[in-house]
């Protein structure tokens, strides 16, 4: 096990071996902008494809999680080499290649439970807002891709109490020519009482 602080280690320092469905991390992973802005139309305010490989190496290889709004709004479904859980409260929805959940507790345990099998330490929840904030309280780690810009949008992430979070690292994310904003990747871990 290795003890970097590194997000690159830190996702993936679990091994299969000791992996249970107790030692799952739930983490968030999110990109957000100065004004708390996560999207706009359906679809993320800005073009950023530094963070959007980033994005993909923070999941790979484990569950993730999104509301239905999300899963309607990746480009190419489901996003391949990662178990897709869509929550949905409508009984019909078919989502081909995911899970469908009725509930984001439901598709956190599943989540769990794929994890274990995979081998991976975490459950990725990849939002969009309503499922973060209906899943808050379970969150225990957050990749949080600060976007130096206040780009217009209507989807916001859930306010949220950053007392009872510390950051563990912190490094900005090298600006290519397909981005929009400078952004820096920020991993906040939730405080445990002593
Ligand atoms: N910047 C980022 O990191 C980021 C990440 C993800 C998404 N986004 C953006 O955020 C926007 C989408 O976010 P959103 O908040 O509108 O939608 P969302 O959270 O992706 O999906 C909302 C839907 O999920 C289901 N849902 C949510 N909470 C539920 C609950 N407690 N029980 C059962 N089902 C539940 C419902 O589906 P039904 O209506 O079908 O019942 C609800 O309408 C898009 O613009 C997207 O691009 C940004």
């Amino acid at each position: 096990m290795t003890t970097t602080n590194s997000p690159w280690s830190r996702s993936t320092d679990a091994g299969p071996e000791g992996t249970n469905g107790n030692n799952i991390v739930i983490a968030f992973v999110v990109a957000v902008a100065e004004n708390g802005v996560i999207g706009r139309d359906g679809r993320l305010p800005w073009r950023l494809s530094s963070d959007l490989k980033l994005f993909r190496r923070l999941t790979m290889g484990k569950p993730i999680v999104m509301g239905r709004r999300t899963w309607q709004s990746l480009p190419k479904q489901p996003l391949d080499g990662r178990d897709n859980i869509v929550v949905t409260r409508d009984e019909s929805f078919t989502a081909p290649g995911a899970y469908v959940s009725a509930a984001p507790a439901e598709a956190l345990e599943l989540g769990r439970r794929l994890a274990v099998e995979r081998g991976v330490n975490e459950v990725a929840v990849i939002g969009g807002a309503a499922l973060y904030a209906a899943v808050l309280d379970d969150a225990r780690r957050i990749y949080w891709t600060a976007v130096h810009g206040c780009p217009e949008g209507d989807t916001t992430f859930p306010d949220i109490n950053l007392d009872g979070w510390t950051t563990v690292s912190e490094e900005p994310i090298a600006r290519g020519p397909n981005d929009e904003f400078e952004a820096t990747l920020k991993v906040l871990e939730r405080l445990t009482a002593s």
